[in-house]
Parts: C-alpha cells; structure tokens; sequence
C-alpha cells in the first residue's frame, strides 16, 4: 500500500488557479510550431539538449536491443527524435538510414502529434501508434516498454494522487529492467532558494533571448505549470516500486533523472 503524504493541500488549491487539461490542450495546439522547433523551444529549458542528449545516451545504452518505446506528452517529437538519432549511431547506421523500433506517442494536442508522427517517420520503420489522450487517463498496456520518456511534461499534474497514479501506470507499463527517463521543470523546497534560482533564471532568459522572453516564460509557468521538488519525485518514483532512481543533471529549476523499473 503506497502512503501519500499530506503537505498538498496548499497545492491542491494552487491547482484550482492553473489551466485546465482544455486550456493547455489549446494553447499547445495554438503554439504547435513554436513547441516544435527545437530551436525556439530550446533556449527556455535550461540545458534542455545537453539533458535530452543525456537521456537518450544513456536509454540506448541501458538498451541498446529496445524494440519499444512509449514518448509520454511527446509534443512535436523532440525527445524521441533525440533518442533514434542516438540509436541509430549506436547500431552504426548511416545518417538517413531508420531504426526499428515501435514508438508510442501521447499527447493532449491533435497538433502537436501531427508533427511528432511526421518527424518520427522520418526517424523509424517501426510501427508506430499515436494516442490524443491526457496522461492520466492513458491506458497503457503492461510490461511493454523498453524506454518512457517524458520530456516536459509532468509539471502538468496537479495533485499528488495524480502524480503517483501516473508513476504506478509508468511502472506497470515498462519491461522489468526497463527505464523511465524524465527532463523536467522542478520546484525548489526552500522558498528562499526558489526566489534565488527564480532570479537567476530570469537573468537567464534575459541573456539568451531577452526581457519579453523573460515574461512570456515566467507568465506561462505561472498559469500553466504545477512542478514537484526532484527528491519529492524520487521518493515517490522509489514508493511505487523502481528498484534504482537517480539524477542525471540539476541546473536551477531544471532536472534529468531516470528510474529503472
Ligand atoms: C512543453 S511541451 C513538451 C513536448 C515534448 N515532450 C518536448 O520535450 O519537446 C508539453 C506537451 O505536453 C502535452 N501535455 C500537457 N499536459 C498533458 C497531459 N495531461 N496529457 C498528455 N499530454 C499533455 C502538451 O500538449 C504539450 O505537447
């Protein structure tokens, strides 16, 4: 029996404050390009390729036979493009050459499983299935995936049953020996580290890209986005059943970690 703790109240009511699975659903699918296009996506995630490039060396060396894949919000494809990239370097394949390996992709947004379907295509001559479905009502068959990714995605979740149900559903859903790979915003525990990393990477942004940048990131977060502290998910992903959680890389208020299953 998983015990769920109760410092979420304060974050239930938080909830009530943020967008709804129909708000983001609209505002993805308005936004489609923008998120898929690594190259304006990129500069808001702090170390976002250096973490997905991270995720998918180390998914294809867990793996290197994997044969499925599940890509949970998988928005345009970015993080399952990353992966096939890296697998088929390993497999010592040529540049245009495809793996063969299945890929699932879920999304909220029609649109943005348009342009993942379009770019994994390219990527793989395995089968592949497409489900427009929200993650926490996503029925996922058992013991299937070699690899889940989840890039960008879980700050979505609000309260902490959701959370843990999608861990548990995420556990079921892998191999024994299967991984689950996350990149994801983080909260801090601290409220005065928070405003640190907060300032720091509002600085941030003003750096790589500049103010307007700034407040459109800052403004998004606020209405869209409910993130966990990382050891908060540690916890959680080691309560429902992953024999080996650790992190790959923290920066700010960004985090890579993986589970092994
Ligand atoms: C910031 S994008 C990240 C996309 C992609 N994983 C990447 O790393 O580029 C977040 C994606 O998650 C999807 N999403 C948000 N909440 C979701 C939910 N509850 N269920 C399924 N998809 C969701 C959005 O539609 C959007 O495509």
């Amino acid at each position: 029996m998983i015990q769920r703790d109760d410092q979420t109240a304060e974050r239930n009511i938080k909830s009530d404050e943020v967008s709804s699975p129909d708000e983001i659903r609209r505002f993805f699918s308005e936004n489609t390009d923008m998120f898929s296009d690594p190259n304006q996506i990129m500069p808001a995630l702090m170390d976002g390729k250096l973490c997905l490039e991270m995720i998918a060396s180390n998914a294809v060396r867990q793996h290197e036979q994997m044969d499925r894949v599940l890509d949970l919000g998988c928005g345009g494809g970015i993080a399952s493009s990353v992966l096939l990239d890296q697998l088929r370097f390993a497999r010592g394949l040529r540049p245009k050459e495809k793996v063969d390996v299945d890929l699932t992709l879920i999304d909220l947004s029609d649109d943005m499983l348009k342009n993942a379907e379009a770019l994994i295509r390219l990527k793989t001559t395995g089968k592949m299935t497409v489900h427009c479905a929200d993650i926490r009502d996503a029925v996922l068959p058992l013991e299937t995936y070699d690899v889940i990714l989840c890039s960008m995605v879980l700050h979505h979740l609000r309260d902490e049953r959701e959370w843990l149900d999608v861990f548990l559903n995420l556990h079921a859903a892998l191999k024994p020996g299967g991984s689950l790979f996350i990149y994801d915003l983080i909260d801090i525990v601290n409220e005065q580290v928070n405003v640190d990393m907060r300032e720091r990477y509002s600085d941030y942004l003003c750096d790589v890209v500049d103010e307007a940048y700034r407040d459109f990131c800052f403004e998004h977060i606020k209405v869209e986005d409910t993130p966990r502290p990382l050891l908060w998910q540690i916890e959680q992903l080691q309560k429902v059943g992953f024999r080996e959680v650790d992190v790959l890389h923290k920066h700010q208020i960004y985090a890579a970690f993986y589970a092994i299953k």
